[in-house]
């Protein structure tokens, strides 16, 4: 029996999968984003434990008997949030996300001291990454910064509770913009243009392999017969790679989670900053993901649905399964500010279009609609590097509405494909990842793809409304610096 334990921005997810790799039980529950400044996003730690300790003990309630079997537990999460610790290994203040803008001018610095930064390390210096915030953090809370003894992404922060050690996968420490993804290692340039050093820093592994044990009063605690091994694990999008078996070259998929993404497995670096393509070492070795990252997307749709005090499922049903043509109203998703392609975390969202004749429908279909368009910019940015993309897998809570699937095939104009619990990915990939870390299998004999449920092929009048749409929808942006 394995664990799957995804740390996410809305909500820790967990997953118990049996040894023929069917999901027993899931159960998750929510977390909260506080945002004190525009621009900021952050969460406290200890919510994540608080969450995760929660679930599990909800699980040993009904599930004890497959609870006690586990052997193995995978982590996943968000990626890039800096979380520091001081020397008592305690949060030092609460973890700047993934989808914090503040540090963009300590961005232009970070590149101007450490001139190798794009050649290291795949990527361009963005505020969502970990090092422009240490680099804030040493400006703007000095003391802050003197006293941090270690810095950790959240789902490492989560495993030095869950086993007393630091330890990160190499895919989550792509997202720092601290690691040489060629070497997969630290780059010890990279932390000192930060002012840090590997003392800092968790031990690496690869996502695959074993990391440490789970504490034993934990074990007990949840009734666990042995110690499990916590493997590795990998970043939200590389373990939901893992869950859906894109780990070979060209697997192309989407992920439409709060963030949204259009990722490709590569076993070669095939980067782009300079068009803020994402390079990130995979949770499997000699493997590397290339990506169009957007930082709004299943998120949009949450948005529209709470600005309307409504359901998210309300506003879907009218919508139907397919649209006829495109929203007359247009949405730009940017409402925390956008990476690819832009790299713009001062601009923000906005609806045009607007006539006294437009109702809910067309805002909702604007704004699924506009999601889709920014992930076409993720195509065209991937495509520059030779990644063509002639079909994708659709995961994440997004890929349940049919209707968005279908927007999606249209407007990038290949067949798209869901799965049957597309919901459960990165939780499922890490499981799959703690499974690795204990029997050693052959990676391909674990991580294969499940059954395609369906598949929406574009048709051909409505995929070339689309591309005239897009060209529209393209002038909208301005950039706000
Ligand atoms: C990827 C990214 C997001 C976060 C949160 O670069 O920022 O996918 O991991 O989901």
């Amino acid at each position: 029996m394995y664990l799957g334990i995804d740390l996410g921005t809305s909500a820790v997810k967990i997953v118990l999968v049996d040894d023929s790799q069917r999901v027993v039980a899931s159960r998750s529950r929510s977390l909260t984003v506080s945002s004190k400044h525009p621009g900021h996003s952050e969460q406290d730690p200890a919510q994540w434990i608080e969450a995760t300790f929660a679930t599990l003990d909800a699980l040993k309630t009904d599930h004890a008997r497959e609870l006690a079997a586990v052997a193995g537990i995978g982590l996943s999460g968000q990626m890039h949030g800096a979380t520091l610790l001081d020397a008592g290994l305690m949060p030092l203040r609460p973890c700047i996300l993934w989808n914090d803008g503040r540090s963009a001018a300590e961005c232009t610095e970070l590149e101007r001291r450490w001139p190798a930064l794009r050649a290291t390390t795949g990527n361009k210096a963005m505020p969502g990454f970990t090092a422009p915030k240490l680099l804030w953090v040493a400006r703007h809370e000095p003391e802050i910064f003197a006293a941090t003894r270690l810095v950790l992404q959240p789902k490492a922060y989560l495993r030095l509770v869950l086993t007393g050690e630091a330890i990160e996968d190499v895919s989550d420490a792509s997202g720092s913009l601290w690691l040489d993804v060629a070497r997969r290692d630290w780059s010890d340039e990279g932390l000192a243009a930060t002012a840090l050093s590997r003392q800092q820093m968790p031990r690496l592994v690869e996502g695959c392999a074993p990391a440490a044990r789970l504490r034993s009063e934990m074990a007990q605690r949840w009734g666990m017969t042995g110690r499990p091994m916590i493997a590795g694990g990998a970043g939200d999008n590389p373990a939901g790679a893992v869950g859906i078996g894109a780990i070979n070259p060209g697997a192309a998929f989407i992920s439409l989670g709060t963030s949204g993404a259009l990722l490709v497995p590569t076993d070669t670096i095939a980067a782009n900053p300079e068009r803020v393509v994402h390079t990130f070492c995979h949770a499997v070795p000699d493997r590397w993901i290339q990506a169009g990252a957007i930082l709004s997307a299943a998120s949009c749709l949450a948005w529209i649905a709470r600005l309307l005090e409504t359901s998210e499922a309300d506003l879907l049903a009218p919508l139907g399964s397919r649209p006829s043509a495109p929203s007359p109203v247009s949405f730009l998703p940017y409402l925390s500010g956008e990476r690819t392609p832009h790299d713009d975390p001062d601009v923000r969202g906005m609806l045009d279009g607007l006539s006294h004749a437009t109702d809910r429908d067309a805002i909702v279909q604007g704004v699924l609609e506009g999601v889709a368009f920014a992930l076409a910019d993720c195509r065209d940015v991937l495509a520059e590097t030779g990644l063509v993309i002639a079909e994708a897998d659709v995961i994440g809570g997004g890929s349940r509405s049919r209707f968005w699937l279908s927007v999606l095939a249209n407007v990038l104009n290949v067949p798209m494909h869901r799965f049957a619990d597309g919901e459960t990915g990165a939780a499922f990939g890490a499981a799959r990842l703690g499974r690795l870390a204990v029997t050693g299998e052959a990676i391909e004999a674990v991580c294969t793809a499940p059954r395609r449920v369906e598949t929406f092929a574009p048709d051909r009048a409505l995929a070339k409304a689309y591309a005239e749409r897009l060209s529209q929808w393209r002038r909208l942006y301005r950039p706000r610096r």
